[in-house]
């Protein structure tokens, strides 16, 4: 596989859940409604969890020899996370949050089978658990819609 394109999905990816993270502390943040407490630890829950694997995913990255993407406008170049300047309503907040966490888990689908082709097991095992953490962000966010 070209590197080139190996190595920009992997930037896509680490620029996408650095704003996935980002917004699910957004909305930890600034939601309401009569749902407050359980969505303000909800979406605690998922900022803690996606932030835990910034680190990690960066460090794979270097040991890649990739320059890790690490100021706001280059997050923004390259996100497919779209930023939320708006407060939505809450439920507003959980669809949006599920659809990139649906999307994230896609990425990484993709990503994984990336770092398979280049026999990159440690980094594919890396992005297996991430797509597996995400499935499991969107079946909270999901079950808290219904
Ligand atoms: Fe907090």
């Amino acid at each position: 596989m070209e590197h080139n394109k190996y190595h920009l999905a992997l930037k896509t990816a680490f620029a996408s859940e650095f704003s996935f993270y980002l917004k699910s502390h957004n909305f930890h943040w600034n939601v309401e409604g009569p749902l407050f407490e359980s969505l303000h630890s909800l979406f605690e829950r998922i900022y803690l969890e996606v932030y835990g694997a910034i680190d990690p995913f960066a460090e794979h990255l270097r040991a890649l020899q990739i320059y890790t993407p690490a100021s706001l406008q280059k997050f923004s170049m390259l996100t497919t996370v779209e930023d939320e300047n708006a407060v939505p309503a809450w439920s507003d907040m959980l669809q949006e949050l599920l659809a990139d966490s649906d999307k994230m888990a896609e990425i990484f689908r993709i990503t994984f089978e990336m770092a398979e082709a280049n026999g990159d097991h440690g980094l594919s095992n890396f992005l297996a658990d991430r797509q597996d953490a995400h499935k499991k962000h969107s079946w909270m966010l999901r079950s808290s819609l219904k």
